[in-house]
This record gives structure tokens, sequence and C-alpha cells, in this order.
């Protein structure tokens, strides 16, 4: 996680550094902080808590900041043109002040900020303890200022030539000695003009701009100046001044990124007049989906991938299909292994990231892996996509992010075009992710001679309706906005559902946990009688999700079963059911209508009320809907 902004050109950082952090924001918001190089001298600011305290301590600096002996005055912090920034989310050391990066070392002349895990910090930390360093906070971080510095000095004293280069050989020499995972970006006081950065397991892109260049871990940090983007490869080191951008290996050699350009434009991350970042989110998934659907469909009535290293051949050998992903983007895939099952008959299982590796998956050259994540960076999903590789599978990525880690190291990717997704709250990624499976289970069978063309066109003529009945779900919303006011304060919200209903069950009460930090739990209405049942009170809230009674009538039928259990145990029961369903009428005390949609793709629709209901309840119960607490966007540790 963390949030990494790097500058180097002829305009004043700290304004651009600024910036970019407040676009990374939803990376962490333990603390900021800033450190620009300015005549010789380096000037930092860092702050506990979120972005907007970090810029009141900066707002209150003087415009020259009176430094360095003699009552003289230099450039204030405003002023220099290169610099570092930095948002944490914190792993070492608690979410202080004096925890805040930049950390500084070499007589404050050398300043270091860092996103990741440095593993073997414990034993660095006592070796430079033993030599004398003293340190100032709790963080692995520090260990990197103070070996960078050291570096340094070291270089300085045999004779090295001083300039940008020097910056980057002592990185590499750092970067050496370092394990675990990490983004690295340093300055040094005495060479103005240039940012150092390095990157292992942990995302950091370069912005190419005219006169100036960016570094940052995700490209929204600064898309505002330019759209041209380099990816970096892993155990990279990249040096940026205002007219060079030179990437090397660990060991010097000479490397190349991987130029591309960025189709998001600046305002598509910005908040565009809502309240929350969440609710513009939500606004934009019928647009959202129908970027994701555009131009999939070849001539021939195929479904095209985005980057494919796969034969159609490998794709007839898959005998087994595994899912990998966290949290939502879990979710996704719970939904996903219905479609590609039904649609392809391949066995589809559905892990945990987190778990996959750990319980040794028996797999192999046939077994493909379909990681899903909205950035790209999610540690476990990559942990979990090596591993396979490692067995042999093959690897399929759903990404939100182009250029992230977990499309680049896999074997063919399908990116949603969902945007930015700003909000900590997954939306829009998640009815993109949904797409983005059917498209692949469609892919999938069509390539197994199991889907005629029209067939497959007919399901993606079914996806291309969703957008509209989107819309037109989201125009009548403010009923749901009403009752969410009404219930902000039951202890418990349960939520249940059958068969494609189920994850969206869990993605329902998973919301609701996030925003409304409040104690929610998804189950299988099946499910219900064999335990959970007992935590129905008079009044719980049971939020039910009812599918199509035009699809399985008998899983319709079940449902509705349940909800009378509940309903008779006290349950207030919150029913979302498709229009024209009138058999929940009676067992529903507030019934939501979503348009009519064929089973498979009913989550597109039914997932949206349960949004909007724990965002509304979020924002009753005064909590910040965009960044939760503990939370973080990007969730680049294991
Ligand atoms: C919940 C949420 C998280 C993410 C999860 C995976 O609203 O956003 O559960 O879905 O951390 O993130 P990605 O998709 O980036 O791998």
């Amino acid at each position: 996680m963390c949030g990494i902004v790097g500058y180097a050109g002829a305009r004043p950082a700290l304004g651009i550094v600024l910036d970019g952090l407040r676009r990374l924001e939803y990376r962490g918001y333990d603390s900021a902080g800033v450190a620009v190089v300015c005549e010789g001298e380096l000037l930092t600011e860092k702050k506990a808590g979120k972005l907007a305290n970090l810029e009141k301590v900066l707002a209150e600096r003087p415009a020259a900041d009176p430094v360095f002996g003699d009552g003289a005055t230099a450039p204030g912090i405003g002023v220099g043109t290169t610099g570092i920034g930095h948002t944490r989310w914190a792993t070492h050391g608690g979410p202080t002040d004096r925890n805040a990066h930049p950390h500084t070392a070499g007589d404050g002349r050398v300043a270091v900020i860092h996103n990741g895990i440095i593993e073997n910090f414990a034993k660095l930390r006592a070796e430079l303890e033993a030599e004398g360093v003293e340190f100032s906070s709790d963080t692995d971080t520090e260990c990197a200022a103070h070996l960078l510095a050291g570096e340094l000095a070291r270089l300085r004293a045999a004779g090295e030539p001083d300039g940008p280069r020097l910056l980057a050989v002592a990185m590499r020499q750092v970067c050496q000695r370092l394990e675990g995972a990490f983004t690295l970006l340093a300055v040094d006081a005495g060479i103005p003009g240039a940012v150092v950065g390095a990157r292992r397991n942990s995302p950091l892109v370069v912005g190419r701009g005219v006169g100036e260049n960016y570094l940052a871990s995700d490209v929204s940090a600064f898309i505002e100046h330019t759209r041209e983007a380099v990816e970096l490869g892993q155990d990279q080191v990249v040096l940026i001044t205002a007219d060079d951008i030179e990437i090397t290996d660990f060991a010097g050699a000479p490397a190349s990124g991987k130029d591309f350009h960025i189709d998001w434009d600046a305002s598509a991350a910005e908040k565009g007049g809502y309240d929350y970042f969440m609710l513009k989110e939500i606004a934009e998934q019928p647009q959202a989906i129908a970027d994701t659907l555009l131009g999939r469909l070849t001539e021939n009535g195929e479904i095209a991938l985005d980057e494919v290293r796969l034969t159609d051949q490998d794709l007839r050998d898959v005998d087994k299909i595994f899912i990998v992903a966290c949290g939502t983007a879990y979710h996704a895939g719970m939904v996903a292994k219905y479609a590609i099952e039904h649609w392809t008959r391949i066995p589809c299982e559905v892990e945990l990231a987190s778990e996959f590796r750990y319980r040794d998956p028996v797999l192999d050259r046939s077994t493909l892996v379909v990681a899903i994540s909205q950035s790209g960076e999610t540690m476990d999903t990559l942990m979990a996509l090596r591993h396979a590789k490692e067995q042999k599978a093959r690897v399929l990525a759903i990404c939100n992010t182009n250029g992230s880690t977990i499309p680049r190291e896999s074997d063919a990717v399908l990116y949603t075009h969902g945007g930015p997704e700003v909000a900590v709250a997954s939306t829009k990624a998640f009815l993109t992710q949904l797409v983005a499976c059917y498209l692949i289970g469609l892919h999938l069978a069509q390539v197994r001679g199991i889907k005629y063309a029209d067939e497959v066109a007919a399901v993606v003529a079914q996806l291309q309706e969703m957008p509209d009945k989107l819309r037109e779900l989201l125009a009548g919303i403010e009923p749901v906005r009403e009752l969410a006011r009404d219930i902000k304060a039951a202890p418990t919200v349960l939520f249940i559902g059958r068969h494609v209903g189920f994850p969206v069950a869990l993605e329902g009460a998973l919301k609701l946990k996030e925003l409304a930090y409040m104690h929610a739990e998804g189950f299988a209405a099946g499910e219900l009688k064999h335990g959970p049942i007992a935590l129905i009170d008079q009044g719980t809230p049971v939020v039910c999700v009812v599918p199509s009674p035009a699809g399985r009538g008998m899983l319709h039928d079940k449902i509705v079963s349940n909800i009378q259990e509940i309903r008779a145990r006290g349950a207030r029961t919150i029913v979302i059911a498709e229009e024209g369903d009138t058999a929940v009428t009676p067992y529903a005390d507030h019934l939501i209508y979503v348009p009519r949609t064929p089973t498979l793709l009913a989550p597109l629709v039914t997932t949206v009320p349960l949004q909007v209901l724990a965002c509304e309840i979020a924002a009753a119960r005064g909590h910040d809907v965009d960044q939760p607490r503990n939370l973080a966007k990007s969730v680049t540790v294991e």
C-alpha cells in the first residue's frame, strides 16, 4: 500500500507532489510527508493523519523558511523543483508523526520514502546501530535511508563523481542488501534535479513529461500532466531528471521499461460533483460496463482478449480452472464459477488468493488460473499467481490497471475498462470484473466448440443491454437511501441469497462492514437453518437477494420459503427481486425491484442497491465513505 510520488523538472515540485498524493491517498492515509530539494538543501515536512493535516502544516510554513544558521533565509519548500511525497498505510511502526515518511539520514541531506515491507530490517537495524547510527522512527524504511546515506558518503569518499548517477549507484547497492517487497524513492540535497526509484514486488511507474518526469505508485498521480508512461520491470532502479529517464537492473546493467499510453483523463479521477468518490463510481457503472464490453466481439463473432500469450490450443487443453482473488474480487470470482461451469462444463474452483498457495493446490500445464484484481498489485493475488506459474499452470488476469504487476506477469489479460476507482470500497470494479468473467467464460466455450458464435453473440447482446438497465435502476434508487437512514442504527444486518445471489449477499455484507463498521454477514439462504437463523431477533434487518422466477423456478420458490422462515422469527425483510415478481410481495417489509435480467447476469443489477445501502448507512453514521478506517485501496503486503 502507501502512495508514492516523485517529480524532477523545472516547475515547483511541492504542488505537483501534493496533487499526486491527493490522487493516491486511497492507498493509505495514516500519514503523509514530502521532501523537496532546494538550493542545495533538503526541506521536509510530514504529519500523521490524512493529507489535509500535512497541507495545513505546510500552509503555516513561512514562504521563505528560516534555515541553516546565521539567521539567513533560503527559498521555501514551495520553490524547489525536485521532490518526493508519500501517503502511508502503516506496517512497521504506528501511524505517528515520527513514523511518517520521508525518513532522512546523512545529517538530514538524504530523504527516502518507501512502500512495502523490508523483511530483513531488524538485522539491518542492528548492524546500523552497532555502527553508531541513531534511529528516529520505528519503521523498516529508516534502515534504507541510513544505508543510502552511508553508500553515498562511501562513494564520495572514494572519489566517485558527484551527480545524478551517484544516486542511482548508491540505490543499487542498497537494494542488493534489502529483502522483501519495496518501492523506494530518494533524493539527496547535494544532487539537485534527480530522483531515484527502485522496485521489487511493489508498484512503481514512470510518467514521461516534456522537460520533466515523474515517478508514482500508479498513473493517476500524474495523468494531469502526462499520459505517456513507462512500465518498470522487476528489480529495477530508475533515475529521473528533467530530461532523462535511465533504467538499470540492481546490478547496474542497462534495462528498459515498456512505454504505454494512458487513456484515462484527469477528470475521471475527480469527484465530479458527487459527495463521495464512491457515489460517483456507483453512478459510473453503466458506462464502465459499456466500456468493458467495447470492441470485444471481433468480426467473426469471437471474443477478443487484450494481451493473449496463450493459443487457442492452450485453452482447449484446459481441464480445470482456479479463480484466485481477494475481497470483492473474490466475490466476482464466485459469480464467475456459476457462469463458467455452466457455459464451458470445465470444473472451476474459486480460492481466496491468500490461502491458495499454502494449501498446495493440484496444478499443472492444463490448469488455467484466473487472477482477478482491480489494482493489479494485490500481493496475495500476485503470490498465488506466481505459485501457479511455478507449477506450470497458465495464468489469465482480469485487471483494471494497465501496467500493473499482475497483468504483466500473466500469460493473458483482459482489462476491465472501469477507469480509476478511487473510493476504497470497490463498486464499478466489481461489476466490470463480472463482465470480464462472463466474457472469459464465453471465450472458453467458443474456443472449445461448446458454444457457437451466434450463441456467444446472444449473451453479449444481453450484456450490452445491462448499461441501460443499470441507468434505469440508478434513476429509481432513492427509496434505498431512505431505507438506509432508517436502519442505520441496527446492531446487525444479515444478507441471504442462493446461486449467484449468494456471492451478492457476501458482497453486500462486506460493503456494510467496511464502510459502516456494522456487524453484517452474508449466507447462502439454505444454510440459515443450519445455524445462522439463531442470529435473527425481533426487527433484525435481513436483505434477501431473490433470483428471477423466470430462471430456475425451484430456486426462486426455495428462497421465498426462506424469507417466510426468517420473517416468522421476527426479521425485517428487505427483498431485492425482479420487477413483476409478486410472489415475494406478502413477505417483504421493504421491496426493491431491479430490472429483469437473465439469471447468470443478475448480480450486475442486484449488487447495486446493496452498494448504495452501505454507502448511505456509512454516511448517515458519519463515517468517511471513501476512506474507511484501517483500510487501503491497494493491498501490497501479504
Ligand atoms: C472491498 C475491496 C477489497 C478488494 C480487495 C482486492 O470493497 O475493495 O476487498 O476487492 O482488496 O483488491 P484488488 O481487486 O485490487 O486485487
